[in-house]
């Protein structure tokens, strides 16, 4: 199948440009670099020994979008392209409204206009907020605190309106709970821009040596050890997912679906784990919790099971070495 990638130069969608490729697809990746590098566009055809188109551009810009499905005959995209800093979206709200949001309906249109009806779009475990119950399944009532959760919950009710409209439309909802860990070969990986807001990039950058040492935000949560617990899942494991969700959608339908492992680990265990794959000691200290933080969730993954036939395989174990050998192999990321 020909398939367009928005922000496929991106974190989660350059592991699926590899997934995408080694099951046989072809692939245009579609980006505006704004958190991103041609690089890693590079390194995925290094990796897979297979060759994938890449336009630059918005996708705010339907003619481009428009443009780039019709030359390359795309039959299906895969909806990476956002920005994803929860703290940002506070303090700039229409910038995630207007790229999140709007340059999603610009897409729509774009497919539209072109004829093409399965997407698959990157929603989050932020849709869901306050646990009402744990683990989440995917009926657990939506709700949002901020900005950029707000334009997930909104997207995935326009791509859910957009299937009334167009019932000839296939459309996955996929739900991420945390992304971390880098593909194998250690060629791509997370690359974030200043400080990273995430634990992982944070813990291997403490361990690389460019940060004293990990602030833990809040010690004193109701959880086994204290700390926070989320659901981390590795991103191959997670590209994995979008390669069966594209399989899955062979027949007209909306569907949301948890792609998480199905296991909480509190900061501690990532931190034991790392230490343990790593060699390295993580110096850290409890610090206040951290505003927005959630104690703990995690995800139900029996729809992903019995749906699409996927489920993660790699522990957590797995997910530190490979965040590790990314790290290492590439002390300033993408850039040279
Ligand atoms: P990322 O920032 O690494 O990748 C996003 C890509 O989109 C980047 O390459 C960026 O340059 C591109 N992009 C952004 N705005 C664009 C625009 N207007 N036009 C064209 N390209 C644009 O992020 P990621 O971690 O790979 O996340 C991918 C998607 O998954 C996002 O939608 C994000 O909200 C969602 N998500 C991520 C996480 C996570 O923890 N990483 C969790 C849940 C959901
Ligand atoms: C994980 C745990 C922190 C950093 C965010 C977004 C969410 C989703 C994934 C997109 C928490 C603790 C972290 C640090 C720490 N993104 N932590 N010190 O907050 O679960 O989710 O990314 O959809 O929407 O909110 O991920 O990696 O930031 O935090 O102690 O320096 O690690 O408190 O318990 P989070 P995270």
């Amino acid at each position: 199948m020909n398939i367009l990638v928005t922000g496929g130069a991106g974190y989660i969608g350059s592991h699926t440009c590899v997934e995408l490729l080694n099951a046989g697809h072809r692939v245009v990746v579609f980006d505006n670099f704004c958190n991103s590098f041609p690089e890693a566009v590079r390194r995925v055809e290094t990796i897979t020994g297979k060759s994938l188109a890449l336009v630059e551009g918005d996708i705010r810009d339907r003619a481009a979008i428009e443009q780039a499905l019709r030359q390359y005959q795309c039959e299906a995209v895969i909806h990476f392209a956002g920005l994803k800093a929860v703290g940002e979206s506070v303090a700039k709200p229409l910038e995630y409204y207007d790229n999140n949001v709007v340059g999603t309906i610009r897409l729509l249109e774009a497919m539209q206009a072109t004829g093409v009806k399965t997407i698959v779009f990157s929603s989050s475990a932020t849709v869901y907020g306050m646990p009402q119950f744990l683990p989440y399944r995917e009926d657990h009532p939506l709700s949002a605190t901020n900005p950029y959760g707000r334009g997930k919950i909104m997207v995935e009710e326009i791509l859910r309106d957009f299937h009334v409209a167009q019932p000839d439309s296939r459309i996955a909802l996929l739900r991420y709970f945390n992304p971390v860990g880098a593909h194998e070969s250690g060629l791509i990986g997370e690359d974030p821009q200043g400080v990273p807001n995430n634990l992982m990039p944070f813990v291997t950058q403490v361990a690389i040596g460019k940060r004293d040492r990990l602030n833990i935000w809040g010690g004193d949560y109701e959880t086994p050890d204290g700390t926070g617990v989320r659901d981390y899942i590795h991103v191959t494991d997670l590209a994995i997912g979008h390669v069966k969700a594209l399989e899955y959608l062979q027949k007209p339908q909306c569907f949301a679906v948890n792609l998480g492992s199905g296991q909480g680990h509190s900061v501690f265990d990532v931190v034991k784990a790392f230490e343990q794959t790593s060699g390295k000691n993580i110096p850290y200290k409890i610090e206040p919790r951290r505003p927005g933080d959630l104690p703990a969730y995690y995800a139900d993954v029996t729809l992903a099971k019995s749906v699409l036939d996927w489920e993660a395989t790699r522990s957590l174990k797995t997910m530190c070495a490979d965040s590790w050998r990314w790290q290492m192999n590439n002390p300033n990321g993408f850039r040279a």
